[in-house]
């Protein structure tokens, strides 16, 4: 049994990945500050004995150093997400990002810890190369832009990983995840698919920023997941960067009809332009596609779920949430449809 720290454990993909450590036997150790971060996450785990909570944030390092000396290994996934929270709090986005990281990776290289980094395809930028493959050039647009402040606050991160495992000899293995998606994620901070789910079962307009011929990858968050956690087992894996993420394409325009039909929905398709759905002079990614050889031929991953399963699960997770939150009129009949809509192709 191992001891491992995750921070931002009580987030979306954390909260899946605590299940899966816990699965396999671990002790579990999170520290959350809850800003995106929800209770109910992680609420299934609170009676686990080896699962620990410490409600605090990676800023606060004497939260934060026992806690790195007392674990085996560290999945450091605790970052302020997604783009509108890091449109709406772009001091915060880059402090937490930057000066966060620099503690977890300070502290783990002081105590010799092993350590997942949590980046981003974002790094990436707005290069059209298609697929990125890791030792592809960023391409950014300019500071007055805050989109990309997370962008450049997880290229930081990179970094500062990879200079202490060249200079100080810590052991980190980068992990830069592609959209991931899956129960538990919402649509508050701008993740596209759980927006449009939420948009397509109460019947109000999905929304499509932009004019939706931008494409994104969604891989399901399990098999993100089972990536982080073969990755760490491989010692090859040290010091290197890999993508993670699923390189099934899709436009956002087909994604939005795509979900509109499996949820069996009535709501019309709305654009909206990037300049009313965001700020100004918004900049987006046209597309964005992993290329995932690097890890396959580390340690044989490949994604498990398509697209439209990964949809469906969104569909009767989200379906349950909104039920008991807010009482959705949802008709037998649209539920029967929605079960079979999981089972289709
Ligand atoms: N979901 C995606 O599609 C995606 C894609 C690329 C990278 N990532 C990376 O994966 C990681 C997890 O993302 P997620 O999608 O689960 O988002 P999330 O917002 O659900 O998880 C981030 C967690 O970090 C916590 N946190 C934020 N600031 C903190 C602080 N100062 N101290 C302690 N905890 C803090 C939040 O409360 C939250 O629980 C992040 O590092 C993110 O950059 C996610």
């Amino acid at each position: 049994m191992s001891k491992v720290l995750v921070t931002g454990g009580a987030g979306f993909i954390g909260s899946h990945l605590c299940e899966a450590l816990l699965q396999r036997g671990d002790q579990v150790f999170v520290i959350d500050d809850l800003s995106t971060g929800r209770i109910e996450n992680i609420a299934h785990l609170q009676d686990n004995k080896h699962f620990h909570l410490t409600i605090g944030s990676i800023l606060d390092l004497s939260r934060l150093e026992p806690l790195i000396r007392r674990a085996d290994v560290i999945f450091h996934l605790a970052a302020v997400v997604g783009v509108q929270k890091i449109i709406d709090a772009p001091v915060e986005t880059i402090e937490t990002n930057i000066l966060g990281s620099h503690n977890v990776l300070s502290q783990a290289a002081r105590y010799g810890k092993l350590c997942l980094v949590a980046s981003t395809s974002e790094v990436y930028g707005k290069s059209k190369k298609v697929p990125f493959t890791e030792d592809d050039d960023a391409v950014y647009g300019p500071t007055n832009k805050s989109r990309w402040s997370y962008a450049c606050s997880k290229a930081i991160d990179e970094f500062l990983a990879l200079a202490y495992c060249n200079a100080q000899g810590l052991p980190v293995i980068i992990a830069r995840l592609f959209n991931t998606t899956g129960p538990r994620q919402t649509g508050r901070y701008g993740m596209v698919l759980p927006r449009f789910v939420d948009q397509a079962l109460r019947s109000e307009p999905i929304t499509v920023f932009g004019n939706g011929h931008q494409t994104r990858c969604f891989a399901d968050v399990s098999d993100v997941v089972r990536a982080l956690l073969t990755l760490m087992e491989h010692p090859k894996a040290i010091g290197q960067v890999f993508n993670i993420g699923n390189p099934q394409e899709i436009s956002i325009y087909q994604l939005a009809k795509l979900v509109k039909r499996l949820a069996d929905s009535d709501s019309e398709i709305r654009m909206i332009p990037y300049d009313e759905a965001y700020q100004p002079g918004f900049e987006d990614m046209e597309r964005r596609v992993p290329s995932i050889e690097k890890i396959f031929r580390l340690v044989g991953y490949r994604p498990r779920l398509k697209l439209r399963e990964i949809i469906s699960h969104m569909i009767e997770s989200r379906r349950g949430e909104l039920v008991t939150t807010e009482a959705l009129p949802v008709t037998a009949a649209l539920q029967s449809q929605s079960l079979r809509a999981g089972v289709v192709e």
